[in-house]
């Protein structure tokens, strides 16, 4: 019997629909398209299943979260903006009570200090940022080696 492919829920915030028309230097050229179709090969090539959300509204990504329960074994998340304020998210988040990395695609630690601060950084196993939607395949990779940590 081969093992259920784990399950990771993809969760992008606010702006992040605008991928491809923000500035290129700091998050690529890729739209959010694009940038799922790759999450979901790089996925694919480490056995992992991928579900994906987006949405520019705080509490649908709340209650994205609240609705989780057992339909993903981990969360990817990049909340935009929400990131360093939206204590919201972090409370959702910890009620996910689900393993989970966040991603950026830009250097956050070095670029405007409001932006070193995270809400969710500390409920998280790891923060991948400024790699680009390379992180995405860092993070996933991350969550593949802690998942079959648990099931071991
Ligand atoms: C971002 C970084 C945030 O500071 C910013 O507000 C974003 C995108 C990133 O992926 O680099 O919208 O999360």
């Amino acid at each position: 019997m081969t093992a259920a492919r784990h399950r990771i829920e993809v969760m992008h915030g606010v702006n992040l629909d605008q991928l491809g028309r923000r500035d290129p230097l700091l998050y690529g050229t890729l739209t959010l398209t694009d940038l799922e179709r790759r999450i979901a090969e790089q996925a694919g090539a480490l056995g992992l299943q991928t579900s994906f959300f987006h949405t520019n509204h705080e509490g649908a990504f709340v209650e994205h979260l609240h609705g989780l329960g057992t339909r993903a074994d981990a969360i990817l998340l990049n909340p935009g903006a929400w990131t360093h304020y939206a204590w919201a998210i972090r409370d959702a988040l910890e009620i996910a009570a689900l393993p989970a990395i966040e991603v950026h695609l830009s250097d956050v630690e070095h670029r405007e200090p409001w932006r070193a601060f995270s809400v969710v950084s500390d409920l998280c196993l790891a923060t991948v940022s400024g790699l680009g939607p390379d992180g995405y395949g860092r993070a996933l990779g991350l969550l593949r080696e802690h998942l079959d940590g648990e099931g071991s």
